[in-house]
């Protein structure tokens, strides 16, 4: 099939581009950023993700895949396929408008017969008010919502392993969908666009409300000075009702918090299971100053910063909690050094550097090299990578 995706330069669009190409389609990853195009083009992937580098040269070199800024690839397109973001607002309400309105846009571009697969993470009710849109404008375009559930960095793996939930208002279209979804060799659940948009935003926000509870449980413990991760370790150990509790860490990315607000949102503030879960996760960084402000007199002291983005060993800052680290620590010491083998910042100084300049060390992303790390110097570890516990 000719597929389009628009958005086709992102995180989420750009591996499932890949997947599809590898299975046969034509795939046009159309993208408004032109830097990201044209580094597609170039067979650079502009950011880290497990195996895509080398598919994307394959299907580069087999002209089953290309990736452009102009929108007239949408013509011939038989599957549209739309994963860009819903934004959130400095007030944390989501704009349900922004996912709409960048389709309608496309509108010049788009044909009866075609079938439209939205993948964004959305807000409840964008999938109807999309098919009445559609229906009104372009009548005889198929609409289903099929959201992303891929983990980044695992992203090629999961898109042809996990289940694929379609939304579809009937069975045309959800075998239409599924069409598309059959050729990664994966499973397909039929369910209504109402059912598959909390599913996805329950999905994220159910993540993002354990790994609040492990924060909460990790302040606790060492407000007692008792070291969480042995903890959980004693809990989990072959114990199935409770080995699933998250280890303690930063919780941010552009995905969980976001929709949890989303969430909240949706039922007018009133999700005070999700609003605790910000208040934990996003006061991590601030639990962690004021105990390093106990310990150590911070005000003549340089802290290193080991680790920037927003999980291990990923070139991703979005909403990062190791910048919001540095921004408080900033406030409290003599200086913040930081470093990332993988993010792209000038500011960034060596490992070396920090190793040597910095009086204590915070593993702001627990990225797989550090677990080799030597250094005399104390390290604050909340992620338990070092496997030296997370008491501090
Ligand atoms: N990142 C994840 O792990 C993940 C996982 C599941 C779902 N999601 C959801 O997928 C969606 C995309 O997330 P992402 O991480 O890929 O974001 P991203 O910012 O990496 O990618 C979005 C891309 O869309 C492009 N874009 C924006 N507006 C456009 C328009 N009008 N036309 C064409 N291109 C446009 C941007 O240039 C960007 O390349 C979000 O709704 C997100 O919540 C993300």
């Amino acid at each position: 099939m000719n597929v389009v995706v628009v958005g086709g330069g992102g995180h989420v669009g750009l591996p499932l581009g890949l997947v599809l190409a590898k299975a046969g389609h034509h795939v046009s990853a159309f993208d408004t950023s032109s830097e990201a195009v044209e580094s597609i083009n170039s067979g650079v992937l502009p950011f880290l993700e497990l195996e895509a580098e080398s598919l994307l040269k394959e299907v580069l070199a087999s002209d089953s895949f290309v990736a452009t800024s102009n929108p007239e690839c949408l013509k011939s397109a038989e599957i549209v396929i739309v994963v860009i973001g819903t934004p959130v607002d400095e007030h944390l309400n989501p704009d349900p408008e922004f996912v709409i309105k960048s389709i309608m846009s496309l509108k010049p571009y788009l044909r009866a017969g075609q079938t439209l697969l939205l993948r964004s993470t959305i807000f409840p009710g964008v999938s109807q008010r999309l098919e009445s849109l559609l229906g009104e404008e372009i009548p005889g375009m198929l609409v289903a919502y099929c959201p992303e559930r891929i983990v980044q960095g695992q992203a090629l793996k999961e898109l042809t392993t996990l289940p694929q939930i379609i939304g579809a208002r009937s069975e045309e279209v959800y075998l239409k969908a599924q069409e598309v979804f059959k050729t990664l060799g994966i499973k397909t659940i039929f369910a209504t666009p109402e059912e598959a948009e909390l599913a996805k935003l329950f999905t994220n926000a159910w993540r993002y409300i354990k790994f609040a509870v492990a924060n909460q449980f990790f302040m606790m413990s060492n407000d007692l000075s008792v070291d969480y991760e042995r903890v959980r370790e004693i809990v989990s150990f072959e114990y199935p009702r409770a080995n699933d509790l998250p280890k303690s860490g930063f919780t941010a990315g552009p995905c969980l918090f976001k929709d949890t607000m989303q969430l909240s949102a949706l039922v007018q503030q009133k999700f005070p299971l999700g609003h605790s879960a910000m208040m934990i996760n996003e006061g991590m960084p601030g639990y962690l100053v004021s105990r390093l402000d106990d310990i150590y007199d911070l005000s003549d002291m340089t802290v290193g910063i080991l680790g920037m983005s927003f999980k291990g060993d990923s070139d991703d800052i979005r909403s990062s909690l190791a910048y919001k680290l540095r921004k408080l620590l900033a406030f409290k010491t003599k200086e913040v050094v930081f470093t990332d083998p993988y993010v792209k910042d000038n500011r960034l100084k060596t490992e070396e550097e920090v190793l040597e300049i910095a009086d204590i060390l915070i593993i702001g992303a627990p990225h797989s090299a550090y677990k080799y790390l030597v250094t005399p110097k104390p390290v604050i570890d909340i992620w338990g990578i070092l496997g030296k516990g997370v008491l501090l």
